[in-house]
């Protein structure tokens, strides 16, 4: 492609090292609409003629065809998939295919299909990470009224409802799908017309692409548009923080699974057998998820790094950015979808959640708001309560066992009426205030994500 000024072929280790088709062929359709799309703003221009348009258009639509088919093969010395496409072009149609370059360099022509590409991406992972919501929302119907203890510094704390703690990651991930929209929103702007740098003499019609391709504005700085990657590091990021949630996910899971929690079966299905211990079942999907979190932190920071202290504006370097992208969602899309159905597939060991949420421990808060409730300042109530725990211990009995006699000599406030503290369902439904897990709250909580899901459904079903 550039041929004219060298007298030397390159060298073959520099094509594969400089090469990067083996990977960013993916980008093909993107690609190609943006010539076509260049091409209707050349034609406008008085560059090409209709009949060129035309011819120039058919070419583009075979190749598609062909990589659509995998019958295309990429040529690696044609270094990436714009060369590809463009000079396979032009060794089916000839000259006019030599004049879809004009007024475009592959340095608006990447940055373009980077971001056709990502867009399209983020869509269709919204849906997963929507489709993983439900599978949360259904666990959560299907066992509504499971309460667990809930734990802070993994400690028991007080009891919680199964459905609140898997809703929580409902919250989370509404929020990834809030960030990802974000994300998506701020890199719609077409940077076809940016050039390698400075633009061109010969002036497109660069609003008539956006409209085209479906961008809401075009970039304002032809610098800026070659050469910022803020776009892509902010899916990684968004990635990265999804991530995140997944595997704080994985490893309640993977405690639930455990026989010391014991609070959650998976599926045959979804767990894998040890080669020399006959009895296991190991929660592998969760495990992994949590170990490829890693992975989406890595990509992120190598992309971050990548970008740190490049000059203006185009640099070799920004070749860089699309194996952690493509990684990242890979990695992120296949977690979700082997979760999703992970999810659909779990059961809840309802007699294990029983068991372990009657330790009467988990109420002592409830036993000091009692306290409260009789007159008695919080902190003051905080360290009764904290004698008569002392106090069950050492007798070794448990603290709903403490007789009322046993409460009065430790603060003469108790009376009959303290024994329904213990009452778990009672207990529950007192935890009122919007957000807390009270099973009202829940109800509606969960008919709202049930709501907001369907109609999401729906929406990506027209
Ligand atoms: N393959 C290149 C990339 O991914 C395309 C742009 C190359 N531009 C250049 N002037 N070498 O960034």
């Amino acid at each position: 492609m550039w041929k004219g000024r060298f007298l030397q072929q390159p060298s073959q280790l520099l094509q594969e090292y400089t090469e990067s088709v083996s990977y960013d062929w993916r980008l093909y359709k993107q690609d190609i609409e943006g010539s076509l799309a260049h091409a209707e703003a050349l034609t406008v221009a008085g560059i090409l003629t209709s009949e060129e348009l035309s011819l120039i258009k058919k070419g583009l639509f075979e190749i598609r065809e062909e990589i659509d088919r995998g019958t295309f093969s990429f040529q690696k010395h044609l270094e990436d998939v714009h060369m590809n496409i463009e000079a396979e072009l032009t060794r089916r149609i000839g000259p006019t295919g030599a004049k879809l370059h004009t007024a475009r360099s592959r340095n608006d022509q990447v940055a373009l299909d980077l971001r056709l590409y990502l867009r399209e991406a983020i869509v269709k992972f919204s849906r997963l990470v929507a489709g993983l919501q439900r599978s949360l929302v259904g666990l959560a119907f299907r066992y509504p009224e499971v309460c667990i203890p809930g734990y802070t510094h993994l400690q028991r704390a007080q009891p919680i409802l199964l459905a609140h703690h898997l809703l929580a990651y409902v919250e989370m991930f509404a929020r990834d799908i809030g960030r990802l929209k974000d994300c998506a929103a701020r890199m719609d702007e077409l940077p076809l017309g940016s050039g390698a740098i400075a633009g061109s003499t010969i002036v497109l019609d660069r609003e008539q692409m956006a409209r085209q391709l479906g961008f809401s504005r075009v970039t304002q700085n032809s610098m800026d548009a070659v050469s910022d990657r803020d776009f892509a590091c902010e899916l990684l990021a968004a990635l990265a923080i999804l991530g995140m949630h997944l595997s704080r996910l994985s490893e309640d899971i993977i405690l639930w699974v455990s026989e010391e929690f014991g609070f959650l079966e998976l599926s045959d299905r979804h767990t894998t057998g040890s080669s020399l211990m006959p009895q296991k079942k190991n929660p592998d999907i969760a495990e992994l998820t949590r170990g490829k979190t890693g992975r989406l932190y890595g990509n992120l920071f190598s992309l971050l790094t990548t970008l740190k202290g490049l000059p203006m504006t185009y640099n070799r370097d920004l070749q860089e950015d699309k194996e952690a992208v493509f990684d990242s969602l890979d990695t992120a899309e296949l977690a979700v979808s082997v979760f999703t159905e992970m999810l659909e597939a779990a059961s809840v060991r309802e007699d294990r959640a029983a068991e372990a949420v009657s330790d009467p421990l988990l109420l002592a808060t409830d036993l000091a708001d009692y306290l409260v409730l009789k007159g008695m300042p919080f902190r003051q109530a905080h360290e009764v309560v904290g004698r008569i725990v002392a106090e069950a211990e050492r007798l070794r009995i448990l603290l709903n066992q403490m007789s009322l006699e046993q409460l009065r000599s430790i603060s003469p406030i108790f009376e009959a009426d303290v024994s329904s503290v213990f009452d778990l369902r009672k207990a529950m439904e007192s935890r009122r205030a919007p957000g807390a897990p009270a099973p009202s709250n829940l109800e509606q909580r969960l008919k709202y994500w049930e709501e907001i899901l369907e109609k999401d459904a729906q929406a990506h079903l027209h």
